[in-house]
């Protein structure tokens, strides 16, 4: 892993308003409750077991929380601003496995044992990077930030028409809504980025965007089965990535598809506009 530089001044001081600016709505407007804020009473045994599958699939991507954060703060050291972030997300993506694991155990379609099974399989392998450079994997969470937020999305639209369970409706709108929240703050970053280095920032959108993995899940043995589940059910897909991620993230920055081709001549810098 090669440890980046510290971002420059200024870059360091609007990162810092856009961490402070993410915090300060968190605190205002998302903080929730994992004991308080989901109606455990109403989990409904009934509900398809396609659908705790993907919800089990889902916890296993959030158990390897501590090689993410691992990760992020290593790379992201010199920087106030992102290692301050990573400990807030650190915190909320915690809550996020711990909400998803009470749900498989108080629906009754995971036991203790089981649960502990699936802990002891994540736990025995470690995830490492897809990117080796900072601003690519910045760009890898902007992107697996809107990914995750829209597996949730599908998954709670899946538990609707399958049975319906109060509780994991309510539990995977909180969580989406904090994915977003997250999405936002990276996308936020990344334009930060693309003003202030354009040809490089364009070259880590190339490199991630258009060989883009959800993460963790292969690392599981059975991945695959896991990958077949969640297209199965309709909740995300290479088409879905397309979509609803890939051009509307590209839109946002305001990035032409063309951009995302090699061999184009060089942007021009901060102030030309970014089309
Ligand atoms: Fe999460
Ligand atoms: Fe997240």
């Amino acid at each position: 892993m090669h440890l980046s530089p510290p971002p420059a001044a200024g870059l360091e001081a609007s990162l810092f308003r856009l961490y402070r600016d993410f915090f300060d709505r968190a605190e205002r407007k998302r903080r929730w409750s994992l004991r308080d804020d989901v109606p455990w009473h109403q989990c409904n045994p009934a509900l398809d077991p396609a659908v705790a599958d993907v919800v089990e699939s889902s916890c296993a991507v959030e158990l390897y929380l501590p090689d993410y954060v691992r990760n992020a703060m290593a790379l992201w050291r010199p920087s106030r601003a992102c290692t301050w972030f990573y400990a807030n997300w650190g915190y909320e993506e915690s809550k996020h496995s711990l909400a998803l694991s009470d749900w498989l155990l108080r629906s009754g379609q995971r036991t203790d044992e089981q649960m502990a099974d699936l802990e002891g399989r994540v736990f025995a392998r470690e995830w490492d990077l897809p990117h080796d450079s900072s601003l690519g994997m910045m760009v890898y969470a902007m992107v697996q930030e809107r990914a995750t937020a829209l597996n949730y999305r599908n998954l709670r639209r899946r538990t609707q028409e399958r049975g319906g369970d109060p509780a994991l409706e309510k539990l995977l709108l909180l969580v989406a809504v904090d994915e977003q929240a997250h999405y936002r703050f990276f996308q936020e970053c990344v334009q930060l980025f693309l003003k202030h280095d354009p040809d490089g920032t364009l070259e880590q959108l190339r490199r991630v965007m258009n060989s883009f993995m959800m993460p963790a899940i292969h690392e599981l043995a059975d991945g695959r089965r896991r990958v077949a589940q969640i297209k199965g059910l309709e909740i995300f897909s290479e088409d879905t990535y397309y979509r609803e991620v890939y051009l509307p993230v590209l839109e946002s920055l305001g990035v032409r598809r063309s951009e995302m081709r090699n061999r184009l001549p060089a942007r021009k810098a901060a102030g030309s506009g970014t089309r």
